[in-house]
C-alpha cells in the first residue's frame, strides 16, 4: 500500500498556541485528511519542542522547572489541537526518552560516517531564534527577525561538516522537493553561497538531550528538534514501518524554518545515510497589521476566538481557502465572515437544504436516483481531478475551489432547469434532483479534508449510510453511486448566515 507520512513544525514550549501556529497544523491535518482518502496508510505527526535555553528561561521566569514549563504548555497545543479537530496519528514531545535514544543514535550514525568534529564556535546568538548570527545577519546589533540584541557566545562545540553537501543538496532541491518554487530558489541561494560547518552542541546549558560520546555536551536544540521527523516515524520502534513512511515523507513548515528544514535537515539525513525528506511544504506567515502576531503586540490570537464565532469548520475552510501558499497573508476577520457566508451558507449550505426541500415538496420527500446522462457529471469529474492535483500540489485553496466550483454551477443548474416548475413526481423532477443529490455526495466527499463536522452532517441530511471521511478514492467519485430511496427530512442549517458585527 503507497504511504503518507505527513509532518507539522514541532512548536516551542515557551508560548501559547495562536492561530500562526494552528496555520501549518491545520494544512498538516487537510492533507493527512486528504490521502486518508486517498486509500493511503497515512501518518501525521505533529508536537512540541521542549528543550533549549529559550524554555530553560521561560521556565525560570515562570518559577517552574524546564519540564514543568513543557509539560503545561504541551499540553495547550494539545488541546488546542483537539478543538480544531486535528487528527494526528501521534503528537511527539521531544523530552520522551524514545526521542534521546533516536536523536543520539541518529547524530553517531553521522559521527561514524566521519561528518562531526570538533572545535571552538563564537558567535552573535539570538535566544528567541535559538541561532547562531554572523555580524552581517544582524540588523543594527539585533536579530533580523526578533530586533532585539543578540548575545555573544564563545564555546567548544562539536560540529557537522554540513561545507562537504553542497553537490547533494543542490540536486535534492533542483529535484523539486521544495514547495513553492519560490521558496526553492530561496534555498538554492543559500546552499550557492557557500556552507560552513555548523555547531551542533552546547556546553553552556543542560536542558537537552547528552551527547553520547561526551556529556559536558548537549545537542543544541535545533539537531534534537530536527530528528523528532524520524522519531515519529517509528525509527526505534518499527524499522519496516519507518522505512515505508521515511520514502514518502512530507514536512510543512513556516518561511522562518527554511533553513533548518531545506538546507541542514536533508544534510543530516544524507550523513547518517538516510533519503533526504521527499517534499517541504513552505507557508508564508499570517499577519495582522502587517506583522507576525506578537505577544507585545496583543495580536496572539487564540483558535478558540475565532472558533466560539466560525464553528471549527468555518476556521479551517477560511485558513485552508483564503491563505495563498507561500505568501504572507494579512489576517481579517471580515473577510473571514465574507467567506463563511458566500461559500459555507450560501453555496453549500443552500444547495442541500434548497435540494432536500425540493425533494420534500416535489417527490414527497423520497430521494431520487442521478441521472447517468446528467451534464453535472463531467463537471464532478473535473471537480476530482482539480482537487486531486490541488492536495498534491500542496495547494489547499486551488483544491477547494475546484469543489465550489461544482457546487455553484450545480446551484445555477438548478435555477436553469427550475425544478420547482416541473410536474410532481415526474422522472425529469427525480433526474434532476437526483443528479444534484449525486453532486452533494461527490463534494461533501472531497470538502471532508477541511469540514470535518459539517460533512458528517450533510451527509446525513442528504441520506446517506456511514461517513464521507470513510470513503475511498477514487472508487467513490465514479457518478451515478448516489442510492436514492432514503426519506429526507428537512435539516436544521448547518452553516447559519453570519452578521457583521
Ligand atoms: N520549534 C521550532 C520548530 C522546530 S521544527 C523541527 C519553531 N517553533 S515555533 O513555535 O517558534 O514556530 C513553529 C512554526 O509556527 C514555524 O513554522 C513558524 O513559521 C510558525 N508560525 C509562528 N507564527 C506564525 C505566523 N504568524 N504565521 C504563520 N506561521 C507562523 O520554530
Amino acid at each position: 500500500m503507497e504511504t503518507f507520512y505527513v509532518t507539522t513544525p514541532i512548536y516551542y514550549v515557551n508560548d501559547v498556541p495562536h492561530i500562526g501556529h494552528a496555520y501549518a497544523t491545520v494544512i498538516a491535518d487537510a492533507m493527512a485528511r486528504w490521502n486518508r482518502l486517498m486509500g493511503r496508510d497515512t501518518m501525521f505527526l505533529t508536537g512540541t519542542d521542549e528543550h533549549g535555553l529559550k524554555i530553560q528561561r521561560a521556565a525560570e521566569a515562570n518559577g517552574l522547572t524546564p519540564l514543568e514549563q513543557a509539560d503545561v504548555t504541551s499540553s495547550r497545543f494539545q488541546e488546542a489541537w483537539k478543538s480544531l479537530n486535528i487528527s494526528e496519528d501521534r503528537f511527539i514531545r521531544t523530552t520522551e526518552p524514545e526521542h534521546h535514544k533516536v536523536v543520539q543514535e541518529f547524530i553517531l550514525r553521522m559521527k561514524e560516517n566521519g561528518y562531526i568534529e570538533k572545535g571552538t564556535y563564537s558567535g552573535h546568538y539570538c535566544v528567541g531564534c535559538e541561532a547562531y548570527y554572523t555580524e552581517d545577519d544582524l540588523v543594527e546589533g539585533n536579530c533580523p527577525t526578533h530586533e532585539k540584541p543578540a548575545e555573544w557566545l564563545e564555546e567548544d562545540n562539536y560540529f557537522f561538516k554540513l561545507s562537504e553537501f553542497e553537490k547533494p543538496l543542490r540536486e535534492w532541491i533542483e529535484s523539486g522537493a521544495i514547495q513553492p518554487a519560490g521558496k526553492a530558489s530561496e534555498a538554492l541561494g543559500i546552499v550557492e553561497q557557500g556552507l560552513d560547518d555548523v555547531s551542533i552542541s552546547r556546553t553552556s546549558i543542560d536542558w537537552g538531550v547528552k551527547v553520547p560520546w561526551d556529556d559536558e555536551h548537549v545537542f543544541y536544540v535545533w539537531y534534537d528538534a530536527l530528528i523528532n521527523y524520524v522519531t515519529g516515524a517509528g525509527y526505534a520502534s518499527d524499522t519496516e514501518k519507518f522505512e515505508r513512511l521515511w520514502a514518502n515523507s512530507h514536512h510543512v513548515i513556516g518561511k522562518d524554518i527554511l533553513r533548518f528544514h531545506c538546507v541542514y535537515w536533508p544534510a543530516m539525513l544524507i550523513a547518517a545515510g538516510f533519503e533526504p525528506p521527499k517534499q517541504v511544504n513552505v507557508t508564508g506567515f499570517l499577519l495582522i497589521g502587517g506583522k507576525k502576531l506578537s505577544k507585545t503586540g496583543l495580536t496572539q490570537i487564540h483558535p478558540d476566538d475565532l472558533i466560539k464565532d466560525f464553528g471549527v469548520d468555518g476556521y479551517r475552510y477560511h485558513f485552508l481557502r483564503d491563505v495563498s501558499i507561500g505568501a504572507d497573508s494579512e489576517f481579517s476577520y471580515e473577510h473571514m465572515i465574507e467567506r463563511y457566508n458566500a461559500d459555507l451558507a450560501n453555496t453549500y449550505g443552500n444547495l442541500a437544504s434548497r435540494v432536500v426541500t425540493l425533494v420534500g415538496k416535489k417527490l414527497g420527500g423520497t430521494a431520487p436516483v442521478p441521472d447517468p446522462e446528467s451534464p453535472l457529471a463531467k463537471l464532478a469529474t473535473e471537480a476530482y481531478e482539480k482537487a486531486s492535483e490541488g492536495w498534491t500540489n500542496f495547494t489547499p485553496s486551488i483544491a477547494l475551489d475546484s469543489v465550489w466550483h461544482l457546487l455553484r454551477e450545480t446551484n445555477a443548474y438548478l435555477g436553469e432547469t427550475e425544478p420547482w416548475k416541473l410536474e410532481d413526481n415526474s422522472d425529469e423532477v427525480g433526474a434532476i434532483l437526483g443528479s444534484a443529490l449525486e453532486v452533494l455526495r461527490i463534494a461533501t466527499i472531497l470538502a471532508s479534508p477541511a469540514l470535518v463536522e459539517s460533512s458528517k452532517q450533510i451527509w446525513e441530511a442528504i441520506g446517506m449510510p456511514g461517513s464521507p471521511d470513510a470513503q475511498v478514492m477514487p472508487d467513490a467519485m465514479a457518478w451515478g453511486q448516489y442510492p436514492g430511496g432514503a426519506e429526507l427530512a428537512q435539516p436544521k442549517p448547518v452553516f447559519p448566515r453570519l452578521k457583521a458585527e
